[in-house]
């Protein structure tokens, strides 16, 4: 109920508007939002790379409602690749295809992807293109296999999630591609009609997913902060000879760093994921719809920063 409240709420415009203007859980936002400027991202990554931690920088900000917006977009990773560039960062990037103007039209966000592709090929860098709801699944799939790995394939990645009842399939189809896959859980709200309703069956698919892809997959990256699934990645690397190299493993930056930096202690390789920018409401209420424990830590900031304000009045 919670959780379908506050994902109901992440698509709110209005309340991100409201929740921007008065500076509302902008500190807590700063826990999961690597701030809203490359700068300050570039130096978040500068902070995991000097941990050992390699990096996925996101731009935040989902469906764009025009063209000029997609372009926007495009040409600010161009822009960011550039800057990873240059600073010699270990990072790649991820991106939403509704980012680039997969609503507005197909073909515009094809060319805006396909630029933005070619740089990272020109820099030898990786694109990730992040999974959003399952109305979106099977148009990323096609573009990604029909209109950008074909022509980028060392360059670009994609996302599955398991709990959608077709990643299984999908899943065995990039395992034949040889197409590079994060898995994930899933984030979104799905009807049962396209999703396992029951977390028990996301993670038990997650497991055989995982180990499909970490015997014969292509470099997958195993995006969770399930202690239990990643001592069963771990279980599984040693049984079925699968080395460190073949595999990473992917978290949220903010979300248990403690165990990131464990795992990098371990010989393991991590990416941090790293958004940053100014539409960090959607990602922000996903976050806290995964663990409503952080409800508890925001509304205490804000109560804090409220009583703050009073004070200085
Ligand atoms: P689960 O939700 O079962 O959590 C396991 C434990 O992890 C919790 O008990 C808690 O300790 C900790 N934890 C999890 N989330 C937390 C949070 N927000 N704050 C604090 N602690 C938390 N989804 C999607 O639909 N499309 C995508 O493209 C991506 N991309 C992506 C990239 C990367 C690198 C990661 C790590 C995740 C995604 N996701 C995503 C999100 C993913 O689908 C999922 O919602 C979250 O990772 C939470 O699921 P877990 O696997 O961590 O397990």
């Amino acid at each position: 109920m919670l959780r379908s409240t506050l994902l109901y709420l992440s698509n709110q415009q209005k309340i991100f508007q409201f929740v921007r203007r008065n500076g509302l859980a902008k500190k807590f936002a700063a826990r999961f939002v690597a701030g809203e400027t490359v700068d300050t991202a570039l130096a978040a990554v500068a902070t995991l790379n000097a941990h050992g931690i390699h990096a996925s920088l996101d731009i935040l900000g989902e469906s764009v409602h025009n063209e000029a917006e997609a372009r926007e977009t495009g040409r600010q990773y161009i822009d960011l690749l550039d800057r990873i560039a240059e600073r010699g960062l270990d990072t790649n990037v991820s991106l939403k295809l509704t980012a680039m103007g997969l609503d507005v039209s197909e073909e515009l966000c094809v060319e805006i992807v396909h630029d933005v592709l070619a740089r990272a090929r020109d820099h030898g860098n990786f694109v990730r293109i992040d999974m959003e709801s399952s109305e979106y699944t099977e148009r990323t799939l096609a573009l990604f296999y029909e209109r950008f790995y074909p022509a980028y394939t060392a360059n670009v990645g994609i996302v599955l999630q398991s709990y959608l009842f077709r990643t299984e399939q999908d899943v065995a189809r990039a395992i034949q591609e040889r197409s590079r896959v994060r898995l994930c859980k899933g984030a979104y709200q799905e009807p049962p009609s396209v999703a396992y309703p029951d977390k028990q069956d996301v993670d038990a698919a997650y497991v055989r997913e995982m180990q499909a892809l970490m015997r014969d997959g292509t470099y997958p990256g195993l995006a969770t902060h399930d202690e239990a699934i990643i001592d069963a990645a771990k279980r599984f690397a040693r049984e079925a000879a699968v080395g460190v190299e073949r595999f990473e493993f992917q978290m949220l930056y903010g979300v248990r760093r403690d165990l990131q930096e464990q795992l990098v202690r371990e010989g393991y390789n991590v990416r941090v994921y790293v958004p940053f920018g100014t539409q960090w409401y959607p990602y922000l209420m996903r976050r806290l719809a995964e663990r409503p424990a952080n409800l508890a830590f925001m509304t205490g900031n804000i109560l804090k920063e409220s009583v703050r304000r009073r004070r200085r009045r």
